[in-house]
């Protein structure tokens, strides 16, 4: 006679693998939880990475909450999972930090980890053993042609800062996905944001950090300019950022105001052509297979398209009309910062901005990470 031998297979109850819920009130983005047997979203098991690595790319923003003690090292490893060709460096190169280039003042290497930057506002003396660090806020003040007014600011308007794509747009290939840690994001007030062409006002939480999907982008543009971006590529200027540092951006921060005012080309640092990037104005998600309008319309130098090449200001022009649809309020996720979290967002699938302007003394704290992708993305029609 023989034993009968039962086999109970229990499927994984819900705190066992990464959960994904998508936001509520928002035209897209996600929030995470992580499986009990972890709160280092760098040490997930394959399954469970592979789900973020979905998620990611699917809702484009993703919210992992309470993770202010993550390690630069941690951010680091998990900021480079998403990316296998990636080779280690930071996004930007060592123009980065140049004396002309419009990110000179945004951050600070983490020393640990040099492809984590320290973002923020205010005295952070000794965080992560840097001394005597001072972090500066971006603000539209100095980038915008017209800046706000000292009363509008006093009455609580900020302006988006720079829409865009983290990325060097020069000998380097735009990372995957960017990670950034609020560690210490004080929320002490609102802020509001008009668009001057509408004269439309969001509120947002104050230095909230706004998203557009390149996908909604793309799929509400008309159809023939979705044949015309298809069939487009973006070039940008040698070394971008140090060439429009003379120039001012648009209110809207979508791209630069042309008054020809471009440092000249003999003046940038040394550059080749062939390390100047011409990148397709529509990437193709190798997850979903959707299309996202991907373009950097601040640094943008050229656009070849099916008619020909245009030239700097009809390019800016061409690019702003494109995407100014798609900053509408009911297109955008503005994330509101609380302690801890960490946001993971597809590079190549949306563009951000900085929002807001600290007062004397105001404090915020951030760890940022992109990497360098081995390979540019492309278009697959
Ligand atoms: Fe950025």
């Amino acid at each position: 006679m023989s034993a009968t031998i039962t086999t109970t297979v229990t499927a994984p109850s819900a705190t066992d693998v990464l959960q994904v819920t998508p936001l509520e009130n928002a035209p897209f983005g996600a929030r995470i939880t992580l499986p009990a047997y972890t709160q280092d979203p760098a040490d997930l098991n394959e399954d469970d990475f592979q789900r973020l690595y979905s998620a990611v790319h699917q809702y484009l923003v993703v919210v992992i909450p309470d993770q202010a003690k993550l390690k630069p090292s941690s951010q680091y490893k998990l900021t480079k999972l998403f990316d296998p060709t990636c080779e280690g460096a930071y996004g930007h190169s060592k123009e980065f930090r140049h004396e002309k280039s419009v990110l000179r003042r945004d951050g600070h290497s983490t020393p640990s980890q040099p492809q984590v930057q320290i973002l923020g506002q205010g005295r952070h003396d000794g965080h992560e053993g840097v001394p005597d660090l001072v972090l500066r806020h971006p603000t539209h003040m100095s980038f915008h042609h017209d800046p706000l007014t000292e009363d509008e600011m006093a009455n609580g308007y900020t302006r988006f800062y720079r829409w865009h794509i983290d990325s060097a747009l020069y000998g380097l290939a735009p990372p995957v996905a960017t990670t950034l840690l609020g560690i210490d994001c004080p929320v002490d007030k609102n802020q509001k944001i008009r668009y001057e062409d509408t004269g439309e006002e969001i509120t947002t939480a104050k230095a909230a950090t706004a998203f557009a999907s390149g996908a909604i982008a793309f799929d509400n543009l008309s159809d023939e300019d979705k044949e015309f971006a298809l069939n487009t590529t973006v070039v940008y200027a040698p070394h971008p950022y140090i060439f429009i540092s003379p120039a001012r951006a648009t209110s809207d921060a979508l791209t630069m105001v042309s008054e020809g005012k471009e440092l000249p080309l003999d003046e940038l640092p040394e550059w080749e052509q062939d390390k100047i990037k011409r990148l397709p104005l529509v990437w193709t998600n190798p997850v979903t297979g959707k299309h996202h309008m991907q373009v950097h319309g601040c640094c943008i130098w050229k656009l070849e398209t099916p008619n020909g090449t245009l030239e700097l200001e009809e390019a800016r022009n061409t690019v702003h009309r494109l995407m100014r649809p798609n900053i509408s309020p009911d297109r955008i996720y503005c994330h509101d910062w609380n302690n801890g979290d960490l946001v993971i967002f597809f590079n190549r699938g949306v563009w951000h901005s900085v929002t807001g302007q600290f007062e004397e003394g105001g404090r915020r704290l951030m760890h940022q990470c992109n990497i360098a992708s081995g390979v540019d993305p492309i278009c697959k029609k």
